[in-house]
């Protein structure tokens, strides 16, 4: 029988604690906020005192609340992480293999797997992806799969992103078969996808596709705080025990209690979601899009299978210069890039009203009425020019840590071995691996960046227009 997801039980144990007016001799230091003039949201940051259970080590109601959580996804265990995705990533890697084992990845991974390959002193195998017609990679493509798996017949895990950042989906059903037709471990980084339990018009979610570990950033398309996630084991190809020892040694002793409360209610939220709450949510969606399409004659908005990701162009422009005129009335984006802005649109229930209709206006004033055309942005450069089906790294970790490092111009860096990890973040997709020789489609891709100015991560000097390299 499902159990009842409107309950929430760290958020009731926290509130318990908080009506029984305690006095803190006790971390943390600001004393349930009386230190910070009394503020409310700091009388819910308490720590593992009786009755508020320990992450570490729960039974009480954090084990409640995660037993719900494991309850709405239809896992065999799942766990709250205070660490975001990133240590999911991390842990489900280093659960999943031994030093030297390969290991696939799908190149346009998250920083955060590399990192977690890295650690599990395993062999990357970095996958080429396919595109779609707007130029942003999906997922691996089965050809270059199928070769990988005839290369490295030893793989013992490979991580997938799905969806992409920008929203869209592929057909990882076939992949995660054919993966197990080799008893190969299916991590898949769901970070953007904890909604698509809910089902269509949401793409189909990794679980319900067969994956063996999926990570969820709550935070990110669920009422989550920051940092705020979930990893979900889904078979029993994935050794519970390894997962929990690795999240143990990777996330704080003290771990943050209004994240997991946030956790617990984020878990409750989609719980208990509605047919008429999505169809609802599709509609004030599709009137918002049916808007933002008649403002201008130069703005696109690109669907992605997501249908709470909007992929936006402002023909003949570039992404920034559209983000940039967006910020002017005070419109956030998620991200630009050279092409494109994505917006990420809100997961409202019925009863709850997002400023849809003030978002038009304050658009359409950045906008104006006047042509904006400039130049016309490249569509190609965004996709990658490798003829090959995987990569592997130049050199291997053991022999990275014997290397100098130099200084070259990024124009003259084609060839090289890169000795840092650049990415352009958001959307925190490394473009050089440290190990991985560089490509002119990468020094391509990196010039465009500095060129807008974009956030740029890692061990490099950009500013300078270098980058390190091992010789
Ligand atoms: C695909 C993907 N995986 C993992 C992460 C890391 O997630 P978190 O910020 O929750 O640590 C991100 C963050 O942007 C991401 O885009």
């Amino acid at each position: 029988m499902k159990r009842d997801q409107t309950r929430t039980p760290l958020i009731e144990a926290i509130e318990k604690h908080r009506s029984a007016k305690p006095i803190s001799f006790h971390v943390p230091g600001h004393k349930n906020g009386l230190l910070m003039k009394g503020d409310p949201f700091y009388q819910s940051d308490v720590t593992e005192l009786s009755g508020l259970d320990d992450l570490h080590d729960p039974h009480e109601a954090i084990l409640e609340a995660e037993d719900l959580l494991s309850d709405v996804y239809g896992t065999l265990k799942s766990y709250f992480l205070v660490n975001g995705s990133t240590v999911g990533n991390i842990a489900a890697v280093l659960a999943s293999c031994s030093p030297g084992d390969p290991v696939f990845v799908q190149r346009n991974c998250h920083k955060s797997v590399m990192n977690g390959i890295k650690l599990a002193k395993a062999v990357p195998i970095l996958i080429e992806t396919e595109w779609n017609d707007e130029g942003t990679a999906l997922g691996i493509r089965p050809d270059a799969l199928k070769e990988a798996l005839k290369a490295f017949p030893d793989v013992k895990a490979c991580v997938l992103t799905y969806p992409t950042y920008y929203g869209f989906t592929f057909n990882i059903e076939k992949i995660i078969e054919e993966l197990h037709k080799h008893d190969v471990t299916c991590i898949i980084d769901e970070a953007h996808g904890a909604h698509f339990t809910l089902g269509t018009p949401f793409p189909k979610s990794a679980i319900e596709c067969g994956a063996d570990i999926v990570i969820h950033s709550a935070h990110k398309m669920l009422p989550a705080l920051t940092m705020g996630s979930y990893l979900h084991i889904s078979s029993s190809r994935v050794s519970e025990r390894k997962v929990k020892e690795y999240l143990t040694m990777l996330q704080s002793s003290s771990p943050s209690y209004p994240i997991m409360a946030s956790l617990d209610y984020a878990r409750s939220y989609v719980g208990t979601f509605t047919k008429g709450d999505v169809d609802q949510n599709i509609k004030v969606v599709n009137e918002f899009v049916q808007a933002l399409e008649g403002i201008h004659p130069q703005l696109i908005v690109y669907r992605a299978h997501d249908p709470l990701k909007l992929v936006i162009q402002l023909e003949g422009r570039t992404g920034y210069f559209l983000q940039q005129l967006l910020e002017s009335e005070g419109i956030y984006s998620e991200l630009a890039d050279p092409d494109y802005i994505l917006m990420i649109l809100p997961l409202l229930k019925k009863n709850l009203s997002f400023p849809y209709k003030e978002a038009i206006s304050r658009i359409r004033r950045a906008l104006g009425n006047e042509p904006i055309i400039e130049k016309i942005t490249n569509h190609e450069s965004n996709r990658s020019n490798s003829n090959e089906y995987f990569t592997t790294l130049a050199l291997s970790f053991e022999d990275m840590e014997e290397k100098d490092e130099l200084l070259v111009a990024l124009e003259e860096a084609e060839g090289e071995i890169s000795a840092g990890m650049v990415t352009p973040y958001p959307p925190g997709i490394p473009l050089l691996i440290p190990g991985e020789r560089i490509t002119s489609h990468a020094i391509e891709r990196l010039t465009e960046y500095v060129k807008n100015q974009a956030n740029i991560q890692g061990h490099h000097r950009l500013d300078e227009n270098r980058v390190f390299v091992y010789r």
